[in-house]
């Protein structure tokens, strides 16, 4: 198969956009995944994904792999944590030397002031379920269902903890009705005014999350890691009045930042939001997102640089302040600051 033809080449083709939209390096925040696991490999590697962005970090390189971050200018991180071990309450979130707790003490000791950094709040890569929730047995009779409250105190407890350790941002992931709220007052109770919140608020229920289920969840939990129905709390892509109902609620509950996820599916959204709301708003550019760009680009498809940029400078050009991507460090090297 013949090379793919591109429109000019990535760099022309970002001076142009650059005209009147600016992408800098302080808009990307990368994700990092820390695995206390033994063979700290991804699933996707060893499947052949081939996406080196989604690898699993031992803890004992988190710095070399901070620095290597912050050599390329970037400045934000997202930290997700891979526990050595599940169990059906989650206990492992909430150690105080937690892979997450532990990360971050790390790097918030060797690059304070150089990295803002976030930390994931979820439970589903700590309990057995691969659920963002605490389960009860449904009152009808035999199922199991999302209990939201309970998973609410589950929720603030692990924020705290991350604010302990000293995350600048704390970020709710796990579509709870009220987690803004609940988390905010419990890190003002505890003392962390100043610790933020980003809120992904409009989380959609997507197949595009599974390279990162691949990755950051385990055969521990039956094989079902890539198709769990998480319909129940995630958003409906058919629904964005639900969506910008969220990121309302998110706001009035005191979230700093609120995220949009995934990105290049729901640019009306961030565009529509941006214009009506004037708030931080960030997107995240999934993992599914990024593979399918590979995959294509590996098939002689399209031109994976030019569509890297071009994908990415998509979402700022529709009104995104920030960008939580895995191609981050990728693209790093097209932009001058
Ligand atoms: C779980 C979580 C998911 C992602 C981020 N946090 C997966 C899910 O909701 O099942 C997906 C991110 C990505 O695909 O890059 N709280
Ligand atoms: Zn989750």
């Amino acid at each position: 198969m013949g090379k793919v033809q591109t429109a000019g080449s990535v760099l022309d083709c970002y001076t142009q956009l650059c005209r009147s939209v600016r992408l800098q390096k302080k808009d990307l925040i990368f994700p990092i995944f820390v695995s206390e696991q033994r063979g700290g490999f991804s699933l996707s590697e060893r499947n052949g994904i081939g996406m080196p962005s989604l690898a699993k970090i031992a803890p004992k390189d988190v710095i070399q792999h901070v620095q290597k971050i912050v050599d390329q200018g970037i400045s934000s991180v997202i930290i997700f944590g891979i526990p050595n071990k599940r169990d059906v309450s989650a206990s492992s979130a909430l150690y105080s030397d937690g892979v997450v707790q532990n990360s971050t003490r790390k790097i918030k000791k060797e690059f304070e002031g150089l990295v803002n950094i976030i930390t994931d709040v979820c439970i589903c890569q700590y309990n057995l379920s691969g659920h963002c929730g605490l389960q009860t047995r449904s009152h009808k009779g035999t199922g199991r269902i999302i209990d939201n409250d309970s998973t609410l105190a589950l929720l603030s407890k692990i924020a705290t903890s991350y604010a302990e350790s000293g995350a600048d941002f704390v970020a709710p992931s796990s579509m709870m009705d009220g987690q803004v709220i609940q988390i905010r007052s419990a890190l003002d109770s505890r003392g962390f005014k100043d610790t933020k919140i980003m809120a992904f608020s409009a989380k959609h229920a997507s197949s595009l999350y599974s390279p990162f289920r691949m990755t950051a969840y385990t055969k521990h939990i039956n094989n079902y890691y890539t198709i769990i129905d998480k319909s129940s709390y995630q958003v409906g892509y058919a629904n964005p009045r639900q969506a910008i109902r969220e990121i309302q609620a998110d706001i009035q509950e005191g979230a700093d930042m609120i995220v949009i996820k995934p990105s290049l599916a729901y640019l009306d959204m961030v565009s529509m939001i941006r214009d009506s709301i004037d708030f931080p708003l960030v997107v995240q550019n999934v993992s599914g997102e990024c593979a399918m760009i590979k995959a294509a680009a590996r098939n002689g498809w399209i031109d994976e640089e030019e569509w890297k940029v071009n994908s990415i400078v998509a979402m700022k050009r529709a009104g995104a302040h920030s960008i939580i991507s895995y191609f981050t460090m990728d693209i790093a090297k097209y932009l001058d600051d």
